[in-house]
């Protein structure tokens, strides 16, 4: 099964295949902010992938559009409710952390 580690809160989960990120958060109390509930609307469960973005499924119109708005974005930028961990180990760094 894959891991996913979330920093900088340094946690890590196994995941099933074609889990979101979001959704490991969710499952696990992990603070990774959702506030549109998951549905690209909204920016705030953007995150840095560190490693592993091979792993994860590639990124689809609605995603691309809606990360072009962030101000932090990065190379490495994904939404975590957009994104499925499809094989292989992940980390991710949260960005709008409120722990
Ligand atoms: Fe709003 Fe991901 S939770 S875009």
């Amino acid at each position: 099964m894959p891991k996913i580690t979330f920093l900088p809160v340094n946690q890590t989960f196994e995941v099933s295949e074609g889990e979101t990120i979001l959704d490991v958060a969710i499952n696990n109390d992990v603070p990774l902010q959702h506030a549109c509930g998951g549905f690209c609307a909204c920016t705030t469960c953007h995150v840095y992938v560190k490693s592993g973005g091979q792993s994860l499924s590639p990124m689809e119109e609605d995603e691309i559009e809606r990360i072009a708005s962030v101000y932090e974005k990065k190379p490495e930028s994904r939404l975590g409710c957009q994104t499925k961990v499809m094989s292989g180990d992940v980390v991710v760094e949260i960005v709008n952390v409120d722990a």
